[in-house]
């Protein structure tokens, strides 16, 4: 319209400059070609200016263009942006930046960048201007910016130099992350992997706790061993004593020594005194046993870690195993593969516990069986300790061989399993650096190996 109306205007200036031209014909006559060539370079010129404007018009659209994508790209940055120049004076800032420090762009523009942030945070700041050829001069350097407030708001910031279109350095942009949000979630995710791992620890003292339940039993049988061992040997020495004491007694009052050698036979003194030694041994011995499935028991049922050090595989083993088969109604046959003993170190609380569970499965599957056995093997080869728990049950059924080592997984009734030991057994193993691995035996039967790498005692460092 514009363009239009500009050129109606000039059609009419020529006119008239036509007719102007034609009054004044008489008095310097021009040829009609010249005028001619005067109206069409004035045609050029003009076709010129307007092709000027309308290429202006067209470059100023675009530059407003330009300005609005720049202006909405900047306004939609959540992170905080603050172009500087060289003396780090702010020239120029998003919305981000407005939103969190409360001030306008017109209010930051000019101030010196250092005055945004928080006091520990300025010398940092104040030294950017002087490291702009470092290439960047701050990297997700965490800074603490004013916020509206007052108080110091986390950013993580990067620096960049600003060059103009010869190379040399104009100022700086900064670019900030708030990092408050991100750690607030981060915090949030600690914590709530903490109480995961609180609940987890939880179960597997809850399944613990249940084993030790069913363990009773077979421990009460376990101790009743050396403490009946030690009641006989006691209720002897206590009848050895009463005849020493009535021996002493014959002495005191001066018998003959006939006398005397006729109650020393009657006495079997001699006898007592060749078996008060290894009655008193063997006494010793049924306590420290005693002492010995206490502290076990007590090593099963603590809820603290133990520190590695060095023990018998091959006593756990045992142990663990007549636990459970001593409390099992139907008892299988165990056949053991293994060495006497078996020095290894480490931390056997764990180990015991797997065993348990795994024998306890064993005993609970072949609980109907005609002929239940257990074959059980250790051995240390190559610093790997491999302990086999084989049954001769039905086997892991199909379906169930992917999912026994899930939390809750049980094919029990309920009531009878929880489905937890094979899931904090699993647990435990890796926690000791090691595997629980399960399989069926080509003949019949699971086998459960659980393998750890261990150092063998004396073959250490
Ligand atoms: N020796 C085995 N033979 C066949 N199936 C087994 C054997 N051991 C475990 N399973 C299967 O794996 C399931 C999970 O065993 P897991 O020990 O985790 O739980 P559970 O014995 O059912 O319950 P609990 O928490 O009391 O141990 C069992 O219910 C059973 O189906
Ligand atoms: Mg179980």
């Amino acid at each position: 319209m514009l363009i239009s109306s500009k050129r109606e205007d000039a059609s009419e200036h020529r006119l008239s400059q036509r007719a102007g031209v034609a009054s004044t014909l008489d008095m310097a006559p021009i040829s009609e070609e010249a005028w001619i060539e005067v109206i069409q370079k004035m045609d050029a010129v003009y076709a010129d200016l307007v092709h000027h404007q309308v290429e202006l018009e067209r470059k100023n659209a675009a530059l407003e263009d330009a300005q609005q994508f720049i202006g909405g790209v900047l306004g939609a940055m959540t992170d905080v942006l603050i172009v500087c120049d060289r003396a780090g004076q702010i020239e120029r800032v998003n919305a981000a930046l407005e939103r969190l420090t409360g001030k306008s762009e017109a209010d930051m523009i000019g101030l010196p960048l250092a005055i945004l942030f928080a006091q520990e945070s300025r010398p940092v700041i104040e030294r950017l201007a002087g490291k702009l050829n470092d290439s960047p001069p701050i990297a997700d350097h965490e800074v603490a910016l004013l916020d509206e407030t007052g108080h110091a708001t986390p950013l993580a910031m990067n620096c960049s130099a600003r060059y103009d279109h010869r190379g040399n350095v104009q100022g700086f942009v900064l670019i900030g992350r708030p990092v408050g949000e991100l750690r607030r979630a981060y915090e949030s995710l600690n914590i709530a992997h903490s109480e995961l791992r609180q609940a987890q620890r939880q179960l597997v003292v809850s399944e613990k706790m249940a084993a030790m339940g069913r363990l009773v039993a077979g421990v009460a049988h376990e101790l009743n061993n050396p403490i009946s061992f030690v009641f006989g040997n006691m209720h002897a020495l206590k009848r050895y004593g009463e005849r020493l004491t009535q021996y002493l007694q014959a002495i005191d009052e001066g018998g003959s020594p006939e006398e005397l050698q006729v109650l020393r036979t009657r006495l079997k003194i001699d006898r007592v005194l060749a078996d008060i030694t290894p009655l008193v041994e063997g006494t010793l011995e049924g306590a420290e046993r005693v002492s010995e499935i206490v502290q076990d028991l007590r090593r099963f049922s603590s809820t603290q870690s133990e520190a590695a050090d060095t023990f018998d595989l091959a006593r756990v083993v045992r142990t663990a195993v007549s636990w459970v088969v001593k409390a099992a109604r139907t008892k299988p046959t165990v056949v053991f593969d293994m060495p006497e003993t078996l020095d290894v170190v480490g931390r056997k609380g764990p180990v015991h516990q797997i065993i348990v569970n795994l024998v306890q499965n064993a005993v609970d599957v072949m609980a109907d069986i005609e002929e239940p056995r257990l074959d059980i093997s250790a051995h240390v080869k190559d610093g790997i300790a491999a302990v086999v728990v084989r049954d001769h049950g039905p086997g892991i059924a199909k379906d169930a061989t992917a999912r026994i080592f899930e939390p809750f997984f049980t094919t029990k009734k309920i009531g009878e399993g929880t489905g937890l030991g094979l899931y904090v057994s699993y647990g435990l193993a890796e926690e000791l650096g090691g595997k629980l691995e399960a399989a069926n035996h080509p003949d019949a039967g699971a086998v459960f190996t659980l393998r750890l790498s261990v150092k063998e005692a004396g073959h250490e460092g």
